[in-house]
């Protein structure tokens, strides 16, 4: 007889990490700086003006990931990520960045295959994601546009954190 529940097993208690030194990727929750992830989101194209607490609040619901620069003597984050996932099925690539000051050294790569290589987002029918000008970035991982837009439907709220709207 079938289980209900087939033997799963998420959020392994080791991190997954890749490093290239002296820059490490890591899905490590307790490494996130989250003054460096909202001073980057509050400010990008994509969601102007959110406030901290749901950069908080979306980095908790989802696997999240950064990139940080250990060549200081404290680790000091320069990217960032997170993808919302069923586990099973699917999974939406989200809030991608690395810090101007270290970008063009690969560091877009390493997160990207620190998150493809990840034990949880193994064996998924579908990844998304939404990209106004970084399609090469992701063409490198495997991305393609997609086959049939007119598939695709949404709903966006361009401007929810600009205009004071009860986002909760
Ligand atoms: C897009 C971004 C994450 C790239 O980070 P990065 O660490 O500088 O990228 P990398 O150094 O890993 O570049 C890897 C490759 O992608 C290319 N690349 C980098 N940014 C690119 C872009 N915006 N469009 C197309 N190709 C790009 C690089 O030329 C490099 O190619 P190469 O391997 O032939 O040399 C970074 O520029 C960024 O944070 N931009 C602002 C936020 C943003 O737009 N995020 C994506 C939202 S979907």
């Amino acid at each position: 007889m079938q289980p209900t529940f087939p033997p799963y097993d998420l959020h392994p208690v080791m991190p997954h990490e890749l490093a290239q030194p002296p820059y490490l990727a890591s899905d490590d929750r307790a490494r996130l700086d989250f003054s460096v992830v909202h001073a980057f989101l509050s400010t990008c194209y994509w969601s102007p003006g959110i406030p901290r607490y749901l950069v908080e609040k979306a980095a908790a619901n989802s696997v999240a990931f950064g990139v940080y620069d250990l060549s200081a003597a404290a680790p000091v984050q320069v990217g960032y990520a997170r993808v919302v996932t069923d586990y099973a099925t699917f999974a939406y690539l989200a809030d991608v960045f690395v810090l101007e000051s270290h970008r063009g050294r690969g560091l877009s790569m390493l997160l990207m295959r620190c998150i493809q290589s990840h034990p949880d987002l193994q064996g998924l029918r579908r990844w998304l994601l939404m990209t106004r000008d970084a399609h090469g970035v992701y063409a490198r991982c495997g991305f393609y546009p997609l086959a049939n837009p007119g598939a695709a439907m949404e709903i966006t709220r361009r401007e929810i954190y600009l205009k004071g709207a009860d986002a909760r």
